[in-house]
């Protein structure tokens, strides 16, 4: 892929130059100053955007290798949560984390950074949505970890194997390259990440294997985790069982994303 896009760079602008030195090596001077200035502009330019998709190209290699520690899903699942509504609000936001005090075994950071690419995705596929919902589920399955983004946006555009290409992009700003680093991040993790239009708008799905669970994730009689976001983009409201109530202390919801988050907790 990258040879591909040299090529498409390297030949035209191979071209431009040998008509520019043509021009330029004719005994008279008679020559169009600004046809030539437009054209090693051209040239510039082409080779600018190959120098950037290179240097996004090595970036998204760069990032393969994960370093998986234990890590508590539902303190992903609050940083997602500040980090989202930080850079947008969003209507509708619901998380589930079940069990609730969940541990799988991820490259933090990386793993943080696939779902905020998710997230992302979902949040614009339903800028334009009368009732805006957007839902990231962590669920343990048979000893698997299943993490799913979904929205009630207008669904996939593509089939989902065209969607993961780098650089695949339908919006105008996009360089397509979010969901391909989502999906090497799952691979990174022995993973895999797949993608399909659902009832309503789209749903993609990361699942972790065995290893996604450490041996920590054994507490019986694990709550259950719902967060819904209000419509005044303001207020987070908890509704969880013991033992999980720990798992989400308000305080500490509070203090980190710098908004006002009421805690309506119940324990039944
Ligand atoms: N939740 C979604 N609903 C509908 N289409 C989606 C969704 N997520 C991704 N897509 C489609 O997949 C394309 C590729 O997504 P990807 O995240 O790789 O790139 P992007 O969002 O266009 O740009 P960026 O690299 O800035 O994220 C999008 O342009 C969009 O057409
Ligand atoms: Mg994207």
């Amino acid at each position: 892929m990258l040879a591909h896009e040299m090529m498409n760079v390297l030949s035209p602008d191979v071209s431009i130059a040998e008509s520019v030195a043509g021009i330029l090596a004719q005994p008279n001077d008679v020559f169009d100053r600004a046809e030539l200035a437009a054209s090693l502009e051209l040239m510039a330019r082409r080779a600018g955007h190959l120098m950037k998709f290179v240097e996004r190209y090595r970036a998204m290699l760069d990032m393969l290798e994960a370093i998986p520690t234990p890590v508590r899903m539902t303190e992903v699942a609050a940083d997602l949560v500040r980090i989202v509504q930080a850079r947008a609000p969003l209507p509708v936001f619901q998380i589930h984390v079940d069990p609730l005090d969940l541990v799988a075994r991820i490259d933090r950071e990386l793993m943080e950074q696939a779902l905020i690419n998710l997230l992302k995705n979902a949040v614009e596929a339903v800028a334009a949505i009368p009732d805006p919902r957007v839902e990231l589920s962590i669920r343990s399955r048979d000893g698997a970890t299943l993490i799913e983004v979904a929205d009630n946006g207008p669904g996939l555009p593509v089939d989902p194997d065209t969607l993961f290409l780098p650089f695949y992009t339908t919006k105008p700003d996009g360089s397509g390259i979010g969901l391909a680093v989502a999906r090497q991040i799952a691979h990174a993790h022995g993973g895999v990440l797949a993608a399909r239009s659902g009832a309503l708008g789209a749903r993609f799905t990361l699942s972790l294997p065995n290893g996604g669970v450490s041996a920590e994730d054994t507490t019986p009689n694990a709550g259950y985790g719902r967060v819904p976001l209000e419509p005044a983009h303001k207020r987070l409201k908890i509704r969880t069982r013991p033992p999980s109530l720990e798992a989400w202390r308000p305080s500490r919801l509070k203090g980190a994303a710098g908004r006002r988050l009421a805690w309506i907790g119940t324990c039944p």
